[in-house]
């Protein structure tokens, strides 16, 4: 029996222009451009000042669908990942799927937080190798300002937003597209990186609201050593299964959260820090959009080419993680000027 594979055929992003530097931010709340670099890796992050995620996703699915030459009605499904909706229903997919016109498609939303495009993904390869389903679009997208609280110095100089979106055909040729991958979830670590207000457990209030429960709480201490260790073993994991050494792998795509979880995890898998995607610098942590970042920025400008063997890892709350094996399909469209 032959297999159907899902591979990647078209990548497209969207960054807000506003950038909210670390110079930005000293005058905000007690910090430094020096500490913010040391600790995160991160000097700049953008910030979308109008609209909402879906807006950040549809721009990036119409760049994706200009590269691709395709038109939106021949979507067949919309998956965003994100832990910033619009607003908790309709899903952010559908009010993207009327803002972009794909008239014949089917759309929904999942939460995996900082693996939510990694989950998505999973996902979407399933309805591409059934062969129930030829075009998929998955997005991440998240607007993260919109849950931050700037005068908490914990967590307002990590994240930014973006969003990021691949689309998923059946693959020519089955030596390509998505190889393999393992995703993991330990609900254990729910209670150190959440949002506690807004959902049934705590409605919101005027309390809710007094008590900052619609921001971000994050014991970055707890995250960092579990994060470190999941994002690190996972990619161990993928490349065991696929009897790979670094010297087989041309990029890891990690997920963009601080700079010294990447470098642990590019360091056990043997990998040169040249072959490794690193844009948390320029962006922050995007949540559900930093990995398809990567992937469009790198294709964009021909670093990511048509066999390269990618890796991809994520790790966020809930706790979840997971890794990925893609062979790039996609030809590099050249520099663009
Ligand atoms: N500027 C200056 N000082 C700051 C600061 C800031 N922006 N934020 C925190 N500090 C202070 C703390 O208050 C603390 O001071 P204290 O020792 O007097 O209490 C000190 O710096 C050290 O804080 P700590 O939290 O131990 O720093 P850290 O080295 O762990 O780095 C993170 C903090 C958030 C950068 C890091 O823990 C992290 O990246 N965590 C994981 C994030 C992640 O991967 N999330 C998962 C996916 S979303």
């Amino acid at each position: 029996m032959s297999t159907i594979r899902a591979a990647v055929t078209g990548v497209g992003h969207y960054a807000p222009e506003k950038i909210l530097s670390n110079a930005d931010l000293e005058k905000m709340v007690d910090t430094t451009d020096e500490w913010i670099r040391t600790r995160t890796g991160i000097r700049e992050r953008r910030i979308l000042e109008n609209g909402a995620t879906s807006d950040m996703c549809a721009k990036a699915i119409e760049s994706l669908l200009k590269h691709r030459g395709i038109s939106a009605e021949e979507i067949d499904i919309i998956i965003v990942a994100t832990v910033t909706p619009d607003m908790f229903f309709p899903a952010t997919g559908c009010i993207v799927q009327e803002k972009i016109g794909a008239k014949k498609a089917w759309a929904f939303d999942i939460s995996a937080a900082c693996s939510g495009f990694l989950y998505a993904l999973v996902m979407g390869a399933q309805f591409v190798e059934t062969g129930a389903y030829k075009k998929v679009v998955v997005v991440g997208g998240d607007k993260m300002s919109s849950i931050t609280d700037y005068t908490d110095r914990n967590t307002c100089i990590l994240f930014g937003d973006a969003a990021a979106a691949v689309l998923l055909e059946p693959s020519e040729d089955d030596s390509y597209g998505l190889l393999d991958y393992r995703m993991y979830s330990d609900g254990s670590g729910g209670q150190y990186l959440y949002m506690k207000g807004g959902g049934s457990a705590c409605p919101p209030s005027h309390e809710s609201v007094d008590k900052k429960y619609h921001y971000i709480f994050q014991d970055g201490k707890a995250v960092f050593k579990v994060a470190v260790v999941g994002m690190a073993d996972v990619s161990e994991e993928i490349m065991e299964r696929n009897n790979l050494t670094g010297a087989d792998v041309d990029w890891l795509v990690p997920h963009q959260a601080n700079l010294r979880i990447i470098d642990a995890t590019a360091s056990r898998m043997g990998l040169d820090a040249s072959k490794v995607m690193i844009n948390v610098d320029r962006y922050g942590n995007t949540t559900a959009a930093t990995i398809p970042l990567c992937l469009s920025e790198w294709w964009l400008d021909g670093r990511l080419k048509r066999g390269h063997r990618v890796v991809l890892a994520s790790f966020g709350a809930g706790y979840t993680w997971g890794g990925a094996l893609l062979r790039w399909s996609l030809e590099s469209p050249g520099k663009k000027s």
